[in-house]
């Protein structure tokens, strides 16, 4: 009996010692020496057949024994995890000295950051920002804002006609006419409407057959041309730079009446004189005026009640001069060389 005990602790021993290479075979191994159906659990079913003196001792023994394979049994397992461990660690290391992947996000393009600077400003000033549609109607466009038929002045705006009475509009003035007769007549107005244009044109460094205007419109009792004059003054001053120099000369638009251009001193030589004025030390960036007594009435304001100044100003072309850039097309070339440096 004590040799057959011996045996079998021998042959536990064996098998965990070179079969329990995984802890599911380790505990195949439990179950065939210490399980209900085990060797040693017969084994202590049969003491019963010993003589009476000898059970105590025998019991003793096999429990010794089954003592020793558990803990057998318990130190393989703590190898099996440890080594389980190690692998992982070994498989699952990671080099943090790799260079981590680069997430590209998104950003504004430059005309978006530059409308927004502008719509900031005149915000700021009390203004609200309106929209009307780019295929807008003859009347709007032209009619409602004293360019009847046939007016030498659409000449200049050449446009995308879509039928003889719908067209791409040449201008953000229409949004004029529309938020005016969106009122009860004689409401004060203070607008700008920010959008696309668009007209018969070249494609090359400066012009574009589509470009972003920045509309503008103040209705009230008692506006005058000094209003107009401190407002643009004020504008220009933050788009740029207080140092800025802003000068206006006559000129002539079909909806304005005095209507003047309005230049700022060059911001590349500051009034010198260089490539990008011309040598005339002055840039034109916007058209401007106060509104045509005909323009008021026709969107059913009484002009002897309010007068008003509008404007008109080219996104691309601020967006050029705050940014230095020399070639319009870039802003829509999507080029990402380009637009990565306004990140
Ligand atoms: N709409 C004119 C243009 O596109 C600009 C302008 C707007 C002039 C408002 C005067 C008043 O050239």
């Amino acid at each position: 009996m004590e040799e057959k005990i011996a045996r079998l602790k021998q042959a536990a021993a064996d098998k965990i010692r070179q079969h329990a290479d995984t802890l599911s075979a380790l505990n195949d191994i439990r179950v065939e020496f210490l399980g209900k159906k085990g060797e040693f659990t017969t084994l202590l079913r049969g003491l019963k057949e010993l003589a009476q003196e000898e059970r105590p001792r025998i019991g003793q023994i096999v429990n010794e024994a089954r003592g020793q394979i558990e803990a057998l049994l318990e130190k393989k397992k703590e190898e099996l995890h440890v080594r389980d461990m190690e692998e992982k660690l070994a498989n699952e290391k990671l080099d943090v000295t790799l260079p981590g992947r680069h997430q590209w996000r998104g950003h504004l393009h430059p005309l978006t950051l530059t409308l927004d600077r502008i719509k900031a400003i005149f915000m700021d000033m009390g203004f609200t920002v309106e929209e009307g549609p780019e295929i807008e109607r003859d009347y709007f466009n032209f009619e409602a804002l004293n360019l009847p038929k046939d007016h030498p002045a659409r000449d200049m705006q050449d446009s995308f006609y879509i039928t003889e009475e719908i067209l791409m509009r040449t201008q953000t003035s229409p949004v004029q006419a529309r938020t005016m007769q969106a009122h009860e007549p004689n409401t004060p107005i203070r607008m700008i409407a920010p959008g696309r244009v668009y007209r018969r044109d070249d494609y090359d460094a400066t012009h574009s057959p589509m470009f972003t205007q920045v509309e503008g419109l103040v209705i009230d009792k008692g506006v005058r041309f000094s209003d107009l004059k401190g407002t643009l003054e004020l504008f220009l001053h933050r788009i740029f730079n207080d140092n800025i120099g802003v000068r206006f000369r006559p000129s002539f638009f079909p909806f304005t009446e005095p209507s003047a251009e309005v230049d700022i001193s060059c911001v590349m030589c500051h009034g010198k004189g260089c490539r990008v004025c011309k040598g005339t030390g002055w840039l034109e960036i916007l058209g401007a005026g106060m509104v045509h007594p005909h323009v008021l009435e026709m969107s059913g304001y009484d002009p002897k009640q309010v007068t008003g100044f509008a404007f008109g100003l080219g996104v691309e072309r601020i967006a050029m001069l705050s940014y230095g850039i020399d070639d319009l097309r870039l802003f829509y070339d999507n080029d990402l060389r380009f637009l990565r440096q306004f990140e």
